[in-house]
């Protein structure tokens, strides 16, 4: 969030963004509530699929264009390159959160964009025993102005989370492709369940933005979000007989997690902007290890009987 929060500073006070509707619960708190009042920043949060409406939410004072792709926790993906085109046919600055698709999954300087960020909390670290954030930029004079700001606000790592962080750099590659092909098999798994409603993994292609993934992304993500087909009661009962995932907010570690974002990732959030972000009560979002499929599913299987 601090990594957010600098790119945000590099804005002139009473500045305008348009940022992606589905983002990150938290990143729409800081553009929502905090950047208002701290630096008289604007921001109109429109779907980014849409890119009439994108070029409509420009306006003179627009100076940052915030993207998320895919989305945390909906999963939505946005054309970057075609966004990047758009937001720069403006003067905008256009920034990435990259978070739910690693630098191994999906390059979007290469696509066009000026900035990249990350929450190295995720993958990046990978055994949730970190956090951090990433701020990738192409241009020598905004690396300038962002560490600038980063250093003159305190929005720096510690050498021990930075230790950590780069030794699980090292194993990304191998973790990110034992995590995808975990992500298959359950999401095949959970598309046939008679208790899930629906599942989305960009891999599937069921996924409404499957053909725009397989263009832009080089592997389709760790995290597969289903909707459940019961109420909050049938979402605890779920958690409570798991043995193997753990319910946990964080996600991207070795470990399999599982949360519900309404009530955990994204319940600061007021139950109108929860709906606003397209977060129905019955989403819960899976973060699938490492270990072995078989037991995975078998876990699943269990639990949801
Ligand atoms: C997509 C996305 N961006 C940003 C963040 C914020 O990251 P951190 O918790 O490392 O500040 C998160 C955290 O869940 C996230 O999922």
């Amino acid at each position: 969030m601090a990594a957010t929060s600098a790119v945000a500073e590099l804005l002139p006070a009473g500045s305008h963004v348009v940022a992606s509707r589905g983002m990150y619960g938290g990143s729409f708190r800081l553009f929502n509530r905090i950047k208002p009042v701290s630096q008289n920043i604007k921001t109109d949060f429109v779907d980014c699929s849409d890119l009439a409406a994108v070029e409509a939410a420009i306006t003179s004072d627009t100076r940052l264009l915030w993207l998320e792709s895919p989305t945390n926790p909906a999963l939505q993906i946005v054309d970057i390159a075609a966004l990047a085109e758009l937001g720069h046919k403006h003067d905008l600055l256009v920034a990435v959160d990259n978070t739910f698709s690693t630098p191994l999954g999906q390059q979007p300087l290469s696509l066009g964009a000026d900035i990249v960020m990350h929450s190295c909390t995720k993958w990046m670290g990978g055994h949730s025993d970190t956090l951090g954030g990433m701020l990738v930029v192409k241009d020598a004079k905004l690396a300038d102005d962002v560490q600038l700001i980063s250093s003159a606000t305190g929005a720096v790592m510690s050498p021990f989370e930075s230790y950590l962080l780069l030794r699980g750099i090292k194993t990304l590659a191998l973790r990110l492709a034992k995590h995808e092909e975990n992500c298959f098999a359950i999401a095949r798994f959970l598309e046939q369940h008679p208790k899930v409603q629906e599942v989305r993994y960009p891999g599937l292609q069921s996924h409404p933005q499957h053909e725009l993934a397989k263009r832009q992304m080089n592997n389709f993500g760790a995290v597969v979000t289903i909707l459940l087909d019961g109420d909050e009661a049938a979402v605890e009962s779920l958690f409570n007989k798991l043995q193997l995932f753990i319910i946990a907010e964080g996600l991207g570690g070795v470990e399999s997690m599982i949360g519900h974002p309404p009530t955990m990732s994204h319940n600061s959030l007021l139950p109108e902007e929860r709906e606003f972000l397209g977060i129905p009560d019955s989403m819960i979002r899976l973060s699938p290890g490492i270990e072995n499929a078989a037991d995975l599913i078998a876990d699943l299987e269990q639990a949801l009987a």
